[in-house]
């Protein structure tokens, strides 16, 4: 299985994944051969790409940190969550997100040795359903391998869930504004996390730990962020993971405002920008962690070759095993010396 962005797709192609819709529909299913229409319709959908199966990638193995059905479903109950809530009882809600959070917790967990291959939850785009759930996971990959004990990362992972839930009750003309906001809508957009907080304090019965963690997403760790303006660890450990999974998700998929950055931009932007809105110990984890250039994705070489990647190497993310497209050899950029002078130029997404 390997990555193709969608202006790459061609006909014929078979899909090797699932593609749903915002309410977690399915709307292809996979092994589908592909058609123009298909395409045509998965470029609608604002899908930057797909997984597809083919003889040269067939070894190449795609680690799902969370099953399709469980993200899925998480993904149907924060839609519930955001939609409806204000007017129906939500004790169901509660307890169905409560059980999905467990669920990614567990997965987690199960896999905290793997390294994170950011691609993974990029597929679903664009909704602020998905960035709840991509959210949602990547603060438990990012918490779990930070040793936070499981009831912690229930907590985070709840947290990661709910943390844009304010911006049910902001404007969407403002939220989506593709232009420079004026300062009462700034004003309107920064009040989301505490809108956030009352709302589940009144409606929930999610503790203390959970609610701050939502009111406090925005602060920043040199504390220039808002709406409270706290600083370092006086922010809580969960709003301080949560802030790096809320920006890397942002910035990695596609909004009305931009094109998605490639992973290895935005952990450069992250760095960029550690201790001042990011805490030091989450970037250290992620920088260490998180794989820029993920499994099954394209590459192009120095020498102008180009390769899929196959594995990645804890502490050498920026060099990892591939397959060149061709002769089929197989490097791996961290051990064989003959490859020392090889760089990857490009990540094709
Ligand atoms: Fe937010």
């Amino acid at each position: 299985m390997r990555y193709i962005p969608v202006h790459q797709l061609e006909e014929n192609m078979i899909l090797g994944q699932e593609l749903y819709d915002a309410d977690g529909r399915m709307l292809i299913s996979k092994h589908t051969e592909l058609t123009d229409e298909n395409i045509a319709f998965i470029a609608f959908l604002g899908i930057p790409g797909v997984y597809i199966d083919d003889e040269f990638s067939e070894d190449i193995q795609i680690q799902e940190i969370i099953e399709p059905e469980v993200y899925k479903a998480a993904v149907q109950i924060i839609h519930r969550v955001f939609i409806y809530s204000m007017d129906e009882g939500t004790d169901n809600e509660e307890a169905a997100l409560q059980e999905e959070v467990r669920k990614i917790v567990k997965a987690t967990l199960k896999q905290k040795d793997v390294l994170y291959n950011l691609i993974n939850i990029k597929s679903y785009d664009g909704y602020t359903y998905f960035h709840s759930v991509n959210v949602a996971i990547l603060s438990a990959v990012l918490g779990a391998k930070l040793h936070l004990s499981e009831e912690e990362l229930m907590d985070l992972t709840t947290a990661g869930f709910l943390h844009d839930v304010g911006k049910v009750f902001v404007d969407p003309e403002i939220i989506n504004a593709p232009r420079k906001l004026t300062p009462e809508e700034r004003a309107m957009m920064m009040d989301h996390p505490r809108l956030a907080y009352d709302f589940l304090k009144t409606n929930y019965h999610f503790n203390e730990n959970v609610l701050e963690a939502v009111y406090q997403h925005h602060e920043w760790y040199n504390g220039h962020g808002y709406p409270r303006r706290m600083e370092e660890k006086d922010i809580s450990l969960l709003a301080r993971i949560i802030k790096v999974a809320d920006v890397y998700d942002a910035m990695t998929g596609r909004r009305s405002y931009h094109e998605p950055y490639l992973p290895s931009d935005v952990l450069e932007y992250i760095m960029g920008r550690n201790g001042m809105e990011f805490d030091p110990e989450v970037v250290k984890l992620m920088i260490a962690e998180f794989c820029v250039y993920p499994v099954g994705c394209e590459v192009q070489l120095s020498d102008g070759r180009h390769a899929v990647v196959l594995e990645n190497h804890r502490g050498t993310i920026m060099r990892p095993t591939i397959k060149l497209f061709g002769t089929e050899e197989i490097l791996n950029l961290t051990d064989d010396r003959s490859t020392w002078n090889i760089t990857i130029t490009k990540l094709l997404m």
